[in-house]
């Protein structure tokens, strides 16, 4: 590897000490943190995934009141948890958390290293390293975003990444090398704390790092510019859909369990959903949103409700409007049904 990982391997005791030190005193006071658990390590792990800790706080105390342990959320009905997730986004968390959940119950020991809790739903090498170092003092090596772009900036590594999973792979053994066992959960912590309070993406506050004297990109003055990724190719999409409704409410599609994502959620439908061609009118909403590397623009239209000649379509279903509250949406989608409601 590059000299600088060579320096921070000779230096790895204090390079530690100085991370553990500044986590002791500076860490966030969060929910998860005070009087840990497993199910509360494991429910902030998987809606950390992917999103910002002040994101995930609202729905953590909710979860933790609808269900506050893994019993109540095996027994929970999947409408209801998916109901609880709505907003948060990447549904299938959701449903992999629930599923992990009763698959827990079931057990009569919970195994305890982070290779044994890959067998379970939704859990890959990040949350299995997060887990078990977190609630067993299992000595595996966090390796997400926020650590990969500390270990990029630290060794100064000019190389261009296809995407964050290929770093990954190639920092864990620079992330196992530096893992403080003696306080593995603290220091996966550490890692991830400092990646989301100082070494941040845009303006890495460099001034109140713990570690900075080991940086060889902050050195270098190029820490702004690691890691690096090839650019992504956005991908322009349309999405046409159909805003059906009248006495009986609105026709809602839900997505059934064979899709690839949002199963369980409801949506209003699109006209492919429908069969239903493009009526020439213009459309009454018209949304953009990103998925991705997708740009889709959500367009939606007005269709009587005879142009269904009597028939269900597959999926579809009439929600009075008195019932879409209690029903699980994605957030765009609750947004919008808002918005047509009030046209
Ligand atoms: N991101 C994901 N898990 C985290 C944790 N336990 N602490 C800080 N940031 C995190």
């Amino acid at each position: 590897m590059t000299d600088g990982s060579d320096n921070l391997a000779r230096n790895k005791t204090d390079f530690q000490k100085r991370l553990a030190d500044w986590y002791d005193s500076q860490a966030r006071d969060l929910p998860w943190r005070s009087q840990p658990s497993l199910y509360k390590t494991v429910v902030s792990e998987f809606m950390l995934q992917q999103t910002q800790v002040k994101t995930v706080l609202p729905y953590f105390h909710r979860w933790l009141e609808s269900y506050p342990d893994f019993e109540s959320l095996a027994t929970a009905s999947e409408q209801s948890v998916l109901k609880s997730w709505e907003g948060l986004g990447y549904y299938s968390r959701a449903r992999n958390l629930h599923k992990l959940a009763q698959e827990i119950t079931l057990l009569t020991e919970i195994p305890e290293d982070a290779e044994n809790w890959l067998q379970f739903p939704g859990i890959g090498p990040y949350a299995a390293a997060a887990i078990c170092s977190i609630a067993f003092n299992d000595p595996t090596a966090v390796v997400d975003g926020n650590v990969v772009r500390i270990l990029a900036r630290l060794t100064a590594d000019l190389k261009t990444y296809k995407n964050s999973g290929e770093a990954a792979k190639k920092y864990r053994a620079l992330a196992t090398a530096l893992l403080n066992e003696d306080r593995p959960g603290d220091h996966n912590q550490a890692m991830m704390e400092l990646g989301a309070t100082l070494c941040l993406k845009q303006n890495p506050q460099c001034l109140l790092c713990p570690v900075s004297e080991y940086c060889e990109g902050r050195i270098k003055g190029i820490e702004k510019e690691l890691p690096k990724f090839d650019k992504t190719k956005y991908e322009s999409r349309t999405v046409n859909r159909a805003w059906i409704s009248g006495p009986k409410g609105a026709l809602l599609y839900k997505i059934p369990p064979d899709a690839k994502r949002m199963k369980g959620l409801y949506e209003i439908p699109s006209l492919e959903q429908l069969g239903f061609s493009l009526n020439g009118e213009k459309p009454i909403l018209e949304r953009k949103r990103s998925i991705t590397k997708y740009r889709i623009t959500e367009s939606f239209f007005t269709y009587d409700e005879k142009t269904l000649n009597g028939k269900l379509p597959a999926n579809c279903q009439w929600v009075a409007f008195s019932d879409l509250e209690a029903l699980p949406f994605s957030g765009p989608h609750r947004r919008w049904i808002e918005e047509l409601l009030s046209l």
